[in-house]
């Protein structure tokens, strides 16, 4: 188990990897240092070979309200977040992460954290989550990925919706709309996840890394592309098993 000053990296002997957002008494908001240590914690988990599953969650009572408010609006702090959005493409990293990711959501996921959620490969919720998109009634927009992935995971009228009038929904919403795809009793959510990531931790690695690429990288191709690219790593898959 690595401690870091805002998250908390484990890994079991099954190859199951849970990151912990851990900043509780913040609701687990996302400030540059959790940034630079997610940063860390990801690769990580993309480099060890014994990691196989990774699964996201957030101490206390929520997963993770947002980008840290108190860092926003202040000079240094602006061309300090410009610089590391920058250098290092967190969530890009996450979103490319050769290996199965879910999201246990409980609580508040608001802003980033349900962006954060929007990258994972499987969202579980607990009944009592919360999500949403508030920045545009800050006056902001959401900038962790939300108005390109929220409309790539349900329909883009209702994307807009949420975005533009920043209301949140709760789980059972959510799941109508698949924006989760299961949702649990708050005492559940742990159980649940666990089962899932042991589940696809004795799946084979390459198959397992080899669909998440087609199907990830697909999204963001024409259908002639995205075939010829699913042909491609079903060819590397079997070349690798001769
Ligand atoms: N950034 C920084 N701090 C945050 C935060 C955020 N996004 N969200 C919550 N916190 C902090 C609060 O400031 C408070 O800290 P304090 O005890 O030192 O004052 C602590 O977390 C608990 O939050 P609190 O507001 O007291 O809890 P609540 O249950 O009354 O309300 C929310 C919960 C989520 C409704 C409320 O905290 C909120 O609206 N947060 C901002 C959400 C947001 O706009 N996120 C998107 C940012 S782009």
């Amino acid at each position: 188990m690595t401690t870091f000053e805002t998250i908390i990296y484990e890994k079991d002997e099954r190859g199951v990897a849970r990151l912990t957002l851990n900043r509780p008494e913040k609701l687990n908001a996302v400030n540059l240092a959790m940034r630079d240590e997610l940063w860390t914690a990801f690769e990580a988990f993309r480099d060890d070979p014994d990691a196989r599953v990774l699964v996201l969650r957030g101490a206390g009572d929520s997963f993770c309200a947002g980008a840290d408010l108190s860092e926003f609006g202040t000079a240094p702090s602006y061309v300090a977040a410009r610089r590391a959005r920058h250098e290092r493409d967190l969530w890009g990293l996450l979103l490319h992460l050769p290996k199965p990711v879910i999201a246990a959501v409980h609580g508040y996921g608001l802003g980033a954290g349900l962006e954060m959620s929007l990258f994972c490969d499987l969202r579980v919720a607990a009944d009592d989550a919360l999500l949403g998109l508030p920045e545009v009634g800050l006056g902001y927009i959401p900038s962790a990925g939300g108005t390109q992935t929220l409309p790539r995971h349900i329909a883009p009228g209702i994307a807009l919706e949420l975005i533009l009038s920043g209301e949140p929904i709760d789980a059972v919403g959510a799941y109508r709309l698949r924006l989760v795809q299961r949702v649990v009793p708050r005492a559940e959510l742990d159980s649940t996840v666990d089962g899932y990531a042991r589940t696809l931790a004795e799946a084979p690695p390459r198959a397992l890394s080899a669909a998440k690429e087609a199907i990830v990288r697909g999204l963001d191709l024409s259908l002639r592309e995205g075939l010829a690219l699913e042909s491609r790593l079903a060819l590397a898959l079997r070349i690798g098993a001769t």
